[in-house]
């Protein structure tokens, strides 16, 4: 499989903003997932564009007021989700027990899944890292992809160096008895996009801010795949 680019969206873009975008990003041939706010999703799955969601339940369904389950966005035709996205992690308290449970929750209902692992500046990577992997994945049957994104990457418009990453890169597939596909995320952006190309080992990036606007990320899914 070639490598994949990913949006996410955040909570961002009004509704007319959402339907010009998918004029645009209809047109586009590379391997692309986009991750609307999820009340979106629709409009991008009856275009057939691939389509995730930024989060989920725990629980399939039940008194959860606000929440959104596994379930239910297999049912509207999502095929991705993130899981653990560093903002989910401090603004809204996830832990890795939590984490585990709606990971379990999105591969039973056949979501492919997207788990986001990051160390901050201040942090013992190594440690970090393993933590949220085998705390994340405890007794999880099935594969899921890493995107790996360093807190202090996210919306600052710093990146790894390429050592860095790539050493990175190397240990995060040490942990894994299969070949889990690595993508990267954190600042991805036109200026930096032909240097991240070139790091050994990703299957992908995950774009968040530059991906708000389609022309800027198309031209960067153009340069990365
Ligand atoms: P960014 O966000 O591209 O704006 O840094 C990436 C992310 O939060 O996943």
């Amino acid at each position: 499989m070639g490598k994949i680019i990913i949006a996410n969206h955040k909570m961002n873009m009004s509704l007319p903003e959402i339907k010009d975008y998918i004029d645009k990003v209809s047109k586009v041939s590379f391997d692309m997932v986009i991750c609307p706010t999820s009340i979106y999703a629709p409009y991008f799955i009856e275009k057939g564009i691939k389509t995730g969601l930024q989060n989920i339940c725990f629980e399939d369904n039940g008194p959860f007021t606000g929440e959104i389950s596994g379930k239910q966005a297999k049912d509207l035709g999502a095929e991705y989700v993130i899981i653990g996205h560093s903002e989910r992690r401090r603004i809204f308290e996830e832990t890795n027990d939590v984490i585990n449970l709606k990971i379990k929750k999105a591969l039973e209902n056949d979501l492919k899944v997207i788990l986001c692992i990051g160390d901050n500046t201040y942090e013992d990577k190594k440690e970090v890292l393993k933590k949220q992997i085998t705390e994340g994945l405890k007794d999880v049957k099935g594969e899921v992809i890493i995107s790996y994104e360093p807190v202090y990457s996210i919306g600052t418009d710093i990146i790894p160096s390429r050592e860095e990453l790539t050493d990175t890169i190397k240990y995060i597939k040490s942990l894994f008895d299969y070949d889990v596909k690595v993508i990267y995320g954190g600042s991805v952006n036109l200026k930096n996009a032909l240097e991240l190309k070139d790091i050994g080992g990703l299957s992908g990036y995950l774009v968040g801010t530059a991906s708000l606007d389609a022309t800027t990320f198309i031209k960067i899914g153009e340069v990365l795949l």
